[in-house]
């Protein structure tokens, strides 16, 4: 933390007193502890934010727009210091978080510029005295809870559409790593951007949980984690009758057809997998792989694998950070010890690691009806299982309660049309392993969750369209 060349970042939420916290997760240190909000005070803040909304939504879109690009220049200014917080509160290697910094900003820049076309419509009308039309108006105060996972990029996915749109946005981050939070808050407010608009709360998610969800005053809510948690907040967002986005969990399959480029399909493979220490919603889960191919493609997976290095994310050369809790790797390691007592077999090198590491962990034989295989993994294993036919294989694929990633490798153009129809997920990345950017829409079917975040569709969750039908106007 003394190594930020920016001091005024996490200058306003650090305690000396009794407060939240934070830990690295890489050796369990302290790295400092920061201020906590009530849930009376989140109320009070709501109220603030509402007035706030007034005001901001007032302003032309185009000012709004201003203040949201001195914001991402704010940003990437810093990205040396983000990037670095990102790594020591969350683990993640540090070329990953300068990335993270980059993808997040780009929610930023990209909304700045959509925010200026929110469209409405004219619509014809049966009748010569009636005029009727549609305008688009943000929705009102909007509330979010986010993960540890991209501490920066979930922010910014939300808070970017909120404030173009002209809601104010309040947020509790994870108490994991509320460090990049406060940090990117505070670049805000050097924008230009008020604390009536903006507003990051740090303390209990129960409470603070319970504010977002049960205020009437909020009239968005946009939670990122897992399905468990997101169905009770969509529960408790019913009392109010709330528009909500859950981006929940997911159980992404990455299938290998016969026919598939094999290196293309490798490299994608480590990309998709392993990614945050395979610690993201669109992680592979599971690992499809059709005859033909199976051999050579478990081979040369399993020598790219063993080349994965794994470490301290500040150390340059890292490709595997550690795991964000001590459960997370008890919970990860269970479920490779269930899975090997049903007689899955590991194939690449077995290092056993202390601390809050998993080395990177190929299962060959696995059974499909394993937790490893039927849940969300969140960690660095990667299951294989082969098929043969492509009708079998799509019905394994989405024979799941998931719905939000999914990904596979063919040359065959029938094949690729057909299977990307077929499975029954909201994004599908074909020959490609990383398919995440704030130009497309991010999002889940099923109970993966609802809405879209990125995107022109990212922006339609900030609004509400209100129908106009002006009588009695001549031609
Ligand atoms: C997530 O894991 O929730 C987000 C991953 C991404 O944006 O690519």
């Amino acid at each position: 933390m003394n190594q930020l060349k920016n001091k005024t970042l996490l200058a306003s939420a650090i305690t000396e007193g009794k407060g939240l916290s934070v830990f690295n997760p890489f050796d369990d240190s302290l790295l400092t502890t920061v201020k906590t909000t009530t849930q009376a005070q989140v109320e009070d803040q709501i109220l603030e934010l509402e007035a706030g909304q007034i005001e901001w939504q007032k302003r032309p879109a185009d000012e709004r727009s201003k203040l949201l690009k001195k914001w991402h220049q704010l940003i990437i200014d810093n990205e040396d210091d983000l990037a670095r917080i990102i790594t020591l509160e969350g683990g993640k290697p540090l070329k990953e978080s300068l990335g993270e910094v980059r993808y997040g900003a780009s929610f930023i820049e990209w909304f700045a510029e959509e925010g200026k076309r929110a469209y409405g419509s004219t619509i014809p009308s049966a009748s010569n005295d009636k005029t009727l039309l549609t305008v688009k108006q943000a929705i009102g105060v909007a509330a979010a809870i986010t993960p540890w996972n991209f501490p920066l990029a979930m922010i910014t996915r939300k808070a970017a559409p909120a404030l173009a749109a002209g809601c104010s946005f309040i947020c509790k981050p994870s108490e994991s790593t509320p460090l990049t939070a406060i940090a990117v808050t505070e670049l805000a407010y050097q924008a230009g951007i008020p604390k009536n608009v903006l507003r990051m709360v740090v303390g209990d998610s129960h409470e603070i949980g319970e504010a977002f969800t049960y205020h009437s005053s909020v009239r968005k809510f946009s939670f990122t984690g897992s399905t468990l948690v997101g169905r009770k907040l969509l529960m408790q967002c019913a009392s109010t009758i709330k528009r909500t986005s859950m981006e929940l969990g997911g159980n992404a399959p990455f299938i290998v057809f016969d026919d598939a480029d094999l290196d293309s399909a490798v490299q994608g493979a480590i990309a998709s997998k392993f990614r945050n220490a395979g610690q993201t919603c669109v992680c592979s889960n599971r690992f499809y792989v059709q005859d033909g191919i199976y051999d050579a493609f478990v081979e040369k997976l399993v020598k790219a694998v063993d080349k994965l290095t794994v470490g301290n994310g500040l150390d340059e050369g890292t490709d595997i950070g550690p795991l964000i809790s001590k459960q997370a790797k008890q919970r990860v390691s269970d479920l490779i010890t269930e899975a090997k007592g049903r007689g899955a077999r590991q194939i690449n090198r077995e290092v056993l690691l202390e601390g809050q590491f998993i080395a990177p962990t190929v299962l060959v034989d696995v059974e499909h009806d394993r937790p490893l295989v039927q849940g969300e993994i969140f960690g660095p294993v990667l299951p294989i299982i082969r098929f043969s036919h492509e009708a079998e294989m799509i019905e394994m694929a989405n024979d799941t309660i998931y719905g939000l990633a999914a990904y596979f490798y063919s040359q065959d153009m029938n094949r690729i049309w057909r299977v990307a129809h077929n499975l029954e997920y909201g994004m599908v990345g074909v020959n490609e392993g990383i398919i995440s950017t704030e130009v497309a829409p991010f999002g889940g079917v099923k109970q993966s969750g609802n809405g879209r975040e990125g995107a022109k569709e990212g922006l339609e969750e900030y609004l509400e369209t209100k129908y106009v039908c002006i009588g009695g106007l001549t031609r």
